[in-house]
C-alpha cells in the first residue's frame, strides 16, 4: 500500500531537478518512455512501408549478431583467455610475495558510503575517492553449495582451498572431508604464512586458511590447529588479531574454552612467542623486533570497532599498524630465503556493523580497512621483492542501500552524511553501556534513567539530539528479543537515511581489488569467488591438490589428548551434524514469510 501511495505521487521531489530529469523519473516510475517514437510518416504509401519496415527488420538482426558476438569476445576475454601466456610479464616466477586482504561484508554501497562520508567529513572534492575506488578490478559471485547467501565459512573456504562448500564449513568439502588450504600449500612451498585480523583469530576467515573443522563454531579445535596441532604442524608462521578467549584454559578469567587445556602454552611449545597487549605489540618495534612464530591476541574477543578504538589506542593497536607489523616482520624474516610470503589481512569488523545495522561504525571500519590496503601498496611500492595486493569481500551483509524511504510520502533523493559524522561511538559501544548502567543501577526512577539515555548515550556517543519520546521509551523498555544497539543502530540510520534489508548477510556480488590490474589480470571482470581461491595458489605456484591428499590420508589424525573431546568421538573434524543437513542444493520456499518465533530465530549468533 504504501507502494501504491508512494507512486501516485511521483512528482514530490521533483521541482528541484531540471524539466529532462523530472521527464526521466515519471519515465522510471510508470514504465513510460521519454524518446517518443517516431510514428511512421504519413503518406509513404503501403510499398514505402513495406520498404522501411524491411530495412528495420535487417538492420535491427545485424546489430543483434554484433552485439551477440561483442558481448560473446568480451566474456572470453573476461574469463581470462589472454592471447598470449599467463597475462603481461608472463606467469610469475622467482621470490616473490602475496598479500591477499578480505573486508568481511563490505558490499558495493559500503564504498559509496564511506567515500561520501569522507569526502563530507574532511571538505574534499568529489573526485577525491578511497584508495580501494582507484584499485578496482572486478566482482566476485558469492552464493555457496547449500545457499544463494553464503556465510563467512563458505565465502572463505571457497578463497583458501578454490572449492564451494557449505556455509559454516572450515576449509572442508561438502563430503565433509578437509581441502588443502594456499596458507598450508604455501607453508610446505617454503613460504612464511601469517593471518592478521580485527576479530577472533578462530573466527571463520581466518580459521579457513590455517586449520580445518566441520562447522566454524568448533573455536576450540580451531585455536588448537592454529596453534600447531594441525595434521601438518604448525602452519602460521605470525598471528595478529584478537580471540584470545579460545586459548586460555576454562578455569581461567576471560576463557570461553569448554575444556581446561591451555593452548597458549601448546603455541608457545611450538615455538610462538606470544602476546596479549599493546606494550608487547609495541615492543615489537613496527616488526623489526618481532620473532617469528609470533602470536599477539589483544582482545579476549572481538577488536573494539574502530569507531570506538580511535579513542582507546593504548590498549588496541589499529588494523594498518598491525598490517604494517606483519609486513616489515614477514619482510625482514624471508629477506635471505628462497621463497617470499603469504599473508592474509582481514577487516572483519565491516561485517559487523554492517549486522548491527550500525552505518556511523561502518565507515569507520571501512576507512581503516582503506588505510590498511594503502599501506600494503606503500609496502609493495618501497619491497625490492616483487608481490602483489589482492583483495575482496566474502559476501554483502545488511542488504546495505544509501537511500531510505522514511514515510508512505514520496522519499526525497538524499542521504545525510552529518548524522554519522556526529557519532562518537558505535551502536554495539552504546549498548554495552546501557546494560552496564542498568546492571548497576536498575533502582534508579525512570526519570534518571531516561536522562542517562537522552543526556549520556544519545547526545554524548551518538550525537542524536533529537530523540523523540517513544524513541527513548523503546529504550527503558526494551521489547523482548530486541538488543538496545539495535534500536540506537536504527536511530541513527533512520536519521541518515541509510537503508537496510536484514541483521544478517545477502547475495550481492561483490567487489575485487588488486595492487595493478596486470599482475591480477586473471580477476578482472566478474567472477565465481572460487576464481579468487584458484588465482591465489596459481600465482604462487602452489600444489593445493597434493596437501588435500595429504590432509585426507590424516582422517584419523588426533592430537587432543583429552578422552571427552569431540574430536575423541567424530575425529579432528568434529561432528558432521548427521546427513540430513544439507551441504548441497538450495532448500525450497516453505512459506517462511508467515512463521516466525523466537525459536526459529538464528539470533545473530552466526556471521
Ligand atoms: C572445564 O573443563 C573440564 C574438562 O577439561 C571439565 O571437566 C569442566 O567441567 C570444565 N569446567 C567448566 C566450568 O566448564
Ligand atoms: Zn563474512
Ligand atoms: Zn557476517
Amino acid at each position: 500500500m504504501a507502494g501504491e501511495e508512494s507512486l501516485s505521487v511521483p512528482r514530490q521531489s521533483s521541482d528541484r531537478l531540471s524539466t529532462q530529469t523530472a521527464e526521466e523519473e515519471d519515465a522510471l516510475l510508470t514504465g513510460e518512455r521519454t524518446t517518443r517514437r517516431e510514428p511512421v510518416r504519413r503518406g509513404l504509401g503501403f510499398w514505402g512501408q513495406v520498404g522501411t519496415f524491411a530495412w528495420a527488420i535487417s538492420a535491427t538482426i545485424v546489430v543483434i549478431i554484433l552485439a551477440v558476438v561483442y558481448q560473446h569476445e568480451s566474456a572470453k576475454n573476461q574469463r581470462g583467455e589472454p592471447p598470449i601466456g599467463w597475462g603481461p610479464g608472463g606467469k610469475p616466477s622467482g621470490k616473490r610475495n602475496l598479500i591477499f586482504m578480505v573486508s568481511d561484508g563490505m558490499g558495493p554501497t559500503s564504498l559509496s558510503m564511506t567515500r561520501s562520508f569522507r569526502q563530507f567529513v574532511e571538505g574534499l572534492p568529489i573526485d577525491d575517492v578511497l584508495v580501494l575506488d582507484k584499485h578496482h578490478i572486478g566482482q566476485s559471485r558469492t552464493r555457496s553449495s547449500n545457499s544463494l547467501v553464503t556465510d563467512s565459512a563458505a565465502g572463505a573456504t571457497a578463497f583458501s582451498c578454490g572449492h564451494k562448500s557449505y556455509n559454516g564449513a572450515i576449509s572442508v568439502l561438502p563430503d565433509h572431508s578437509p581441502c588443502g588450504t594456499v596458507l598450508e600449500a604455501a607453508k610446505l612451498a617454503g613460504y612464511h604464512t601469517g593471518l592478521v585480523v580485527t576479530t577472533r583469530i578462530t573466527d571463520a576467515t581466518p580459521a579457513c586458511f590455517a586449520s580445518h573443522a566441520n562447522l566454524r563454531q568448533y573455536e576450540d579445535s580451531i585455536a588448537e590447529q592454529e596453534a600447531g596441532e594441525h595434521p601438518l604442524g604448525r602452519v602460521v608462521d605470525l598471528i595478529l588479531g584478537g580471540g584470545r578467549c579460545h586459548f586460555l584454559p576454562n578455569s581461567t578469567d576471560g576463557s570461553c574454552r569448554a575444556d581446561d587445556r591451555d593452548i597458549v602454552d601448546v603455541a608457545t611449545q611450538n615455538g610462538f612467542h606470544y602476546l596479549q597487549d599493546r606494550a608487547g605489540f609495541d615492543a615489537l618495534k613496527g616488526g623489526a623486533d618481532a620473532k617469528l612464530p609470533l602470536m599477539g591476541l589483544f582482545a579476549e574477543k572481538d577488536i573494539p570497532y574502530e569507531i570506538d578504538r580511535r579513542s582507546q589506542n593504548d590498549v588496541y593497536p589499529s588494523l594498518e599498524e598491525m598490517a604494517r607489523t606483519a609486513l616489515t616482520t614477514l619482510s625482514e624474516a624471508t629477506r635471505d630465503s628462497e621463497q617470499g610470503f603469504f599473508l592474509m589481512i582481514e577487516g572483519s569488523r565491516i561485517d559487523h556493523a554492517g549486522h548491527g545495522n550500525d552505518p556511523a561504525a561502518q565507515v569507520h571500519e571501512v576507512i581503516a580497512y582503506d588505510k590498511a590496503f594503502a599501506a600494503v601498496l606503500e609496502f609493495l611500492e618501497k619491497d625490492d621483492t616483487p608481490g602483489i595486493l589482492v583483495g575482496t569481500s566474502d559476501h554483502e551483509t545488511g542488504g546495505l542501500a544509501a537511500a531510505r524511504q522514511l514515510h508512505t510520502t514520496y522519499p526525497e533523493y538524499l542521504w545525510h552524511p552529518r548524522v554519522l559524522a556526529n557519532a562518537q561511538h558505535s551502536s554495539e559501544y552504546a549498548g554495552a553501556k546501557w546494560t552496564e548502567y542498568l546492571s548497576q543501577n536498575g533502582k534508579h526512577s525512570d526519570d534518571k534513567k531516561k536522562s542517562f539515555i537522552r543526556k549520556i548515550l544519545l547526545e554524548k556517543d551518538l550525537g542524536i539530539t533529537d530523540a523523540t519520546d517513544e524513541e527513548i521509551d523503546a529504550l527503558l523498555h526494551l521489547e523482548a528479543g530486541v538488543y538496545p544497539n539495535y534500536v540506537f543502530a536504527d536511530m541513527i540510520s533512520r536519521r541518515a537515511q541509510i537503508g537496510w534489508s536484514t541483521h544478517g548477510h545477502s547475495a550481492a556480488d561483490v567487489n575485487i581489488y588488486a595492487s595493478s590490474s596486470k599482475n591480477a589480470w586473471p580477476l578482472v571482470g566478474n567472477h565465481e569467488n572460487t576464481d579468487v581461491g584458484k588465482f591465489l595458489a596459481e600465482y604462487l605456484d602452489l600444489d593445493v591438490n597434493a596437501v588435500t591428499k595429504r590432509l585426507q590420508s590424516a582422517a584419523s589424525w588426533t592430537a587432543s589428548s583429552d578422552e571427552s573431546s569431540p574430536s575423541k568421538q567424530h575425529g579432528w573434524l568434529g561432528d558432521p551434524l548427521g546427513s540430513n543437513v544439507r551441504v548441497e542444493g538450495l532448500d525450497g520456499y516453505h512459506g517462511d514469510f508467515r512463521k516466525r518465533s523466537v525459536d526459529d530465530c538464528a539470533c545473530g549468533s552466526v556471521h
